[in-house]
């Protein structure tokens, strides 16, 4: 058996300092991801902790796992959530307005999943050419006429990019330079790729939100790197580059979009967005080591009381399910230490997750059809991210008596009498703040 690589972080991929504080020790936990189709193979399980650079205040997992073994045949496929789609024609309109994109404009996208987000300039006439490295989900892309290349996005792809296609207007990246080691490379990649007054546009899960919603189960493996604006703002001022705008989405737990220029290009640095951000950042004490021991505290009480909740639910013979076979949801039980046999099954909406069963939980994933069928009395709602609409979605289930178990940033039960806060909230969400 081929054993996956993970090799301890020393200096940091933003700044080379090596003065790191580590504050969150989560365990050795399987890789989130890594959905189990063959229980004879051994699991393996890799330490999970917390450090923030005090240099420049990068958080980052302690250890790397090998990307191949991340990447190469992955699970993972963009969402069907009508919530993200609205997100990401919003993005797409956003740009076309800002750039005035047409018909000779090239947006390249890094990490561009199953094409969705570069679908959405298609119908506008723009090229488009996505990056991403599985092979399994590239193949679906390029079958729905999205031009796609198998490749780990590096400066020297960049490079061939430029040679083929000339240079971008538009490059996006939404949540995936978390995932990535060498981010030094890539952005010598976006500098070489972009055109002099294009812009990159970066999409992150904010750590500021992570905090404050204790959104502990977003690290997971893959996640190798949590970003403050000030700590972006460094790592393209090392470029030639700046951070010119920042926008909040209440997506994906609390993101930000972050819009990169050249420094000489003709955009203008919004100081109300980009300087005001920092500033918080900053006021919250986001630049010191003791916000962070505040912020493991935190976590520990959290995950004692996840465990309580729900063996306390399972010991009044309650029923219980996952919904969302989410990576969230394997760091969550898992560092929780919920008993595996807690949750008899999960529902999933991803065919390719259907049929294995959660890593490390031996959890069997089945479709939502099935779920139906086994209708638990409760279910944890691993995928909190879409709460509302979930909600909405399994109204007559609410309807009949189910609740949903809401982790994060609580645990809480709720049930029917949620649905119209939810449904109200479906309207407004996804707009910048
Ligand atoms: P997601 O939050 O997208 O990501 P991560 O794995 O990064 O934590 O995972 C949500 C999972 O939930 C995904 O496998 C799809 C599934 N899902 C459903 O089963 N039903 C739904 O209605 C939605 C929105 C998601
Ligand atoms: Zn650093």
């Amino acid at each position: 058996m081929q054993h996956t690589r993970v090799t301890p972080v020393r200096s940091c991929r933003v700044c080379g300092a090596d003065d790191w504080h580590t504050f969150l020790e989560l365990g050795r936990v399987p890789l989130a991801n890594s959905f189990v189709t063959d229980e004879s193979v051994p699991e393996e399980i890799f330490p999970l902790a917390l450090m923030s650079c005090r240099e420049c205040r990068l958080m980052s997992l302690t250890h790397v796992v090998d990307e191949h073994d991340l990447y190469d045949h992955y699970f993972y496929v963009s969402s069907p959530s009508r919530l993200i789609h609205r997100h990401m024609e919003g993005l797409a309109k956003h740009y076309r307005g800002a750039l005035d994109l047409g018909a000779d404009s090239l947006v390249v996208e890094i990490g561009s999943n199953n094409g969705d987000q570069l679908a959405k300039f298609q119908p506008h006439g723009c090229q488009v050419l996505g990056i991403d490295p599985a092979q399994n989900i590239t193949a679906q892309a390029r079958d729905r006429g999205v031009d796609t290349r198998t490749d780990f996005f590096t400066e020297e792809v960049a490079k061939s990019v430029r040679a083929d296609r000339g240079q971008a207007d538009l490059i996006m990246a939404r949540h995936v330079i978390a995932h990535i080691d060498d981010l030094h490379d890539l952005v010598a990649g976006v500098r070489e790729l972009l055109a002099p007054d294009g812009f990159f546009a970066l999409e992150v899960p904010y750590l500021v939100e992570l905090i404050n919603r204790r959104a502990f189960d977003t690290v997971y493996h893959e996640h190798l790197s949590y970003f403050l604006v000030g700590t972006l703002q460094r790592l393209f001022q090392e470029f030639g580059m700046r951070v010119v705008d920042v926008a909040g989405f209440d997506v994906h737990g609390g993101s930000i979009v972050v819009t990169v220029a050249h420094d000489d290009s003709r955009h203008r640095t919004n100081p109300d967005t980009v300087d005001a951000r920092i500033k918080a950042e900053a006021d919250a004490g986001l630049y010191r080591d003791d916000a962070y021991d505040g912020f493991a505290d935190i976590v520990d009480t959290l995950r004692a009381s996840l465990r309580a909740s729900l063996l306390d639910l399972r010991g009044e013979g309650l029923r219980l399910a996952g919904y969302g076979a989410s990576a969230k949801g394997v760091t969550l039980l898992t560092t929780s230490q919920v008993p595996p046999g807690s949750l008899d099954f999960c529902s999933d909406t991803t065919p390719e997750k259907q049929g294995t069963l959660i890593p490390g939980l031996g959890i069997p994933v089945v479709s939502p059809e099935e779920a139906a069928e086994r209708e638990p009395d409760v279910y944890v709602l691993l995928a909190w991210n879409y709460r509302d609409e979930i909600l909405a979605k399994e109204a007559d289930f609410l309807e009949r008596g189910g609740r949903f178990f809401v982790p994060i940033p609580e645990p809480r039960l709720v049930g029917a009498e949620e649905l119209a806060a939810a449904a109200g909230r479906t309207v407004s969400t996804g707009a910048r703040s």
